[in-house]
């Protein structure tokens, strides 16, 4: 356990298992605070307790604990999602509990999850110190699991809406990623209305900006995409400076947005409508410009994402059998995490049944190799 910080011990009496449903007593080592963010404390900790197969007290760890206000009037989504969800690309909450605050004498939840060691925001800003991105094969390979996680959430509506580099839990020691920070989920249903102020403004997708009362699961692939095209650029895609504005970045690239488009979204946008074109190529050509480092099948990949009509805009099966993963499937396929000396291999096609049944017929494609 690392020591660069006051640890914090306590025992509770009653901590549930969020596999078993059942309580346990346990003691808490909190030992190194690792997240700081707009609505909570996330620490890293150890757990003392008993394991019914071999009756001894034995510790556990590392977790992840992220810590938030209690909710009062109505059950906390967060807690309420990642009760149900079960993905190898999803970060698992193992035990939750409440606890009265020494400091504020307020009740917090604790959410205690699996804990993996870095997030994309900071893998970005790695390689970006070194003048490097991330190397391709770890892109696609990030960019796949991603995508599968958004494939199993937008299976059961449920709708992530904070996409974000530092929402993205990675270990770059096997590649593997995670999606956390599920304190903006929500299930979406079909036509019933939402709050568009959600989602970071870098992050968020053309029809948000503009106030669309009834959006559905695609504004996550909007954020897949300006996830994607900041791992390739080593910075944040689109920086608008105020909410507004970011309309003016994304017309950068994609053009003036088609009244259509203001239309369909919320006919009561009375905003700045950018209808000024600001390049005079096509918008492939200045696709190739933004990205002109990056290969073909990445800018076509984008192309399919970053598209102003959601109904247009590629479905997370539609990424997953896109050529830029062809590699990842090759029989022979092997990484090396950064600093490894010898190549791993990634299990990156061992869908659930449930999977299989939302890829439908696209499922033979991706499975068939591609050699
Ligand atoms: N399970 C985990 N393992 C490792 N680090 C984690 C874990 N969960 C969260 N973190 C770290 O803590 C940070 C904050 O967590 P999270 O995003 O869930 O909190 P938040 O308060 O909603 O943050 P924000 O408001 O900034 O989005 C994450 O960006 C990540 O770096
Ligand atoms: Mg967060």
């Amino acid at each position: 356990m690392p020591q660069n910080n006051h640890s914090d011990e306590y025992t509770l009496d009653q901590v549930i298992n969020n596999l078993s449903g059942t309580s346990n007593r346990m003691t808490v080592t909190e030992y190194n605070k690792i997240g700081e963010g707009a609505f909570g404390t996330v620490v890293e900790a150890v757990l003392n307790y008993t394991d019914p197969p071999n009756n001894t007290e034995e510790t556990h760890g590392p977790f992840a604990i992220k810590r938030v206000p209690a909710q009062t009037e109505y059950k906390s989504r967060e807690l309420e999602i990642l009760r149900v969800v079960n993905h190898p690309n999803i970060v698992s909450l193992r035990f939750f509990f409440d606890k009265k605050s020494s400091i504020d004498g307020k009740i917090y939840q604790n959410l205690v999850m699996e804990c993996l060691p870095s997030n994309l925001q900071s893998e970005i800003k790695y390689y970006r110190q070194l003048k490097y991105t991330i190397p391709y094969p770890h892109m696609k390979a990030y960019t796949f699991q991603l995508t599968r996680a958004m494939l199993y959430l937008h299976g059961f509506g449920i709708s992530h809406r904070d996409i974000k580099p530092s929402n993205i839990l990675v270990d770059p020691s096997s590649v593997t990623l995670k999606i956390c920070d599920f304190g903006s989920a929500k299930k979406l249903e079909p036509n019933q209305s939402s709050v568009s102020y959600i989602c970071s403004r870098y992050y968020r997708a053309p029809e948000l900006i503009v106030g669309c009362p009834i959006y559905t699961t695609k504004i996550d692939i909007w954020g897949l995409g300006c996830v994607i095209a900041e791992m390739f650029l080593g910075k944040p895609i689109f920086q608008g400076q105020s909410p507004e504005l970011q309309l003016k970045e994304i017309s950068k690239l994609l053009g003036p947005p088609p009244k259509t488009f203001y239309f369909k979204s919320n006919p009561q946008y009375r905003g700045n409508m950018y209808q000024n074109k600001l390049f005079s190529c096509s918008v492939e050509d200045r696709f190739k410009q933004i990205f002109s480092n990056s290969p073909p099948d990445a800018i076509d990949l984008l192309l399919k994402i970053l598209v102003y009509d959601p109904d247009f805009r590629a479905s997370p099966r539609s990424v997953l059998v896109h050529p830029f993963f062809y590699e990842l499937k090759k029989e022979n396929f092997k990484v090396y995490p950064r600093g490894a000396s010898e190549p791993i291999s990634l299990n990156l096609f061992n869908f659930s049944k449930y999977e299989l049944e939302l890829l439908g017929p696209l499922k033979d494609e991706l499975l068939k190799s591609s050699e």
